[in-house]
């Protein structure tokens, strides 16, 4: 066979050892695998690059895509579908391999309701893709964020501040929580629940009564104040409806020092969480779900997508991973609560 892969939408330290794990597997089996540049943009263009040993050779530590990656979205460029499946055809391809978030394997699902045959690989670092319970890329963002606040911790400490780190997460907050809670943040602020500055406050100055003059605010990207509009660096909107987030930091920041008059500073951890070598556990998840991929192929499973449930690799409809958003499961902020103050 020869099988299309691609990675669409945010990288995510994990790619590589898919993409690795999926090459030689195939290769093994005497199948080809052609890898497909910088996600749909790729299959519109036929910008590809055959997969062969020696391209996949050192790349399972390496963060980032050796593909490449884009947010190109063919149903918004206009005959932008019907050129993927021309080029598909044109390529020769049996199958596609999509390893990506809920844009890249919406495109994914409608391309295979429309003949061709697709299988996913779910792929974000916010850990927030209904249907499977762990990305690749989560736990290595969590590491990052978790040894920043350690990090943190002694600045604030040293110098008596307040200091709010921003981190990812547009929807959900499980880097918030996971990392908040592993480098004991002391106020945890996710996007499943509107921030109440008071409450924050209290639970600092709560801190302060008992001779601790720091206090580390965790707070994702995606959260806000009720009823209030996200908060964003510009209005303008990807191919996929998305806004670039990010400024509820510096907003909290100003309001915890104005309301608490303790210094304040803000640290806002971006790409970082992204960038770098994938932990040990993405490394071996990476290589599983792209073992698994090429398993779903191979037996004809089409439509589907390889997701994680409790310890074992599954395959379910590629619809589910796009159908919810799987926000932060509240018992586990219920235990972050704990050391709020
Ligand atoms: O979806 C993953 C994510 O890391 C979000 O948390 C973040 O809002 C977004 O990607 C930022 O992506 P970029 O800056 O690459 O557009």
């Amino acid at each position: 066979m020869k099988i299309g892969v691609l990675t669409g939408g945010g990288d995510c330290p994990g790619l590589n050892p898919v993409i690795r794990a999926i090459t030689r597997k195939a290769l093994q089996e005497g199948d080809q695998i052609l890898g497909i540049r910088h996600g749909w943009k790729g299959l519109l263009e036929k910008d590809t690059i055959a997969l062969d040993q020696r391209s996949v050779s050192g790349i399972l530590h390496r963060g980032g895509t050796i593909l490449g990656t884009s947010r190109t979205n063919p149903y918004k460029t206009e005959g932008g579908s019907e050129k993927v499946k021309k080029n598909y055809k044109e390529l020769s391809l049996d199958a596609l391999i999509a390893i990506g978030g809920e844009d890249t394997l919406g495109v994914a699902t409608k391309l295979h309701k429309e003949g061709l045959k697709v299988v996913g690989v779910p792929k974000t670092i916010d850990n927030d893709l209904g249907a499977t319970d762990f990305t690749f890329g989560f736990d290595t963002a969590v590491n990052i964020v978790m040894e920043c606040i350690d990090r943190l911790h002694t600045t604030a400490e040293s110098h008596d501040r307040v200091i709010v780190v921003e981190v990812m997460g547009r929807h959900a907050g499980w880097i918030a929580c996971y990392a908040g809670i592993a480098g004991g943040g002391d106020y945890i602020l996710i996007p499943e629940i509107p921030i109440d500055v008071e409450k924050v406050c209290d639970s600092i100055k709560s801190r302060h009564a008992i001779g601790k003059n720091f206090s580390i605010v965790v707070v994702a990207e995606g959260a806000n104040f009720k009823e209030e509009d996200l908060i964003t660096q510009e209005k303008k909107l990807d191919e996929f409806g998305h806004v670039r987030l990010g400024g509820i930091g510096d907003k909290l920041g100003k309001l915890i020092e104005k309301e608490t008059g303790y210094e304040t500073r803000v640290t806002v951890l971006g790409h970082i969480q992204r960038g770098g070598s994938p932990t040990a556990f993405d490394r071996v998840l990476g290589t599983r779900f792209g073992v698994k991929a090429y398993e779903l192929v191979k037996s004809a499973k089409f439509g589907k997508m390889a997701c994680l449930r409790g310890n074992e690799l599954i395959a379910v409809p590629l619809e589910e991973a796009t159908k919810k958003i799987k926000t932060l499961d509240l018992k586990l902020y219920d235990i972050a609560k704990i050391f709020f103050g």
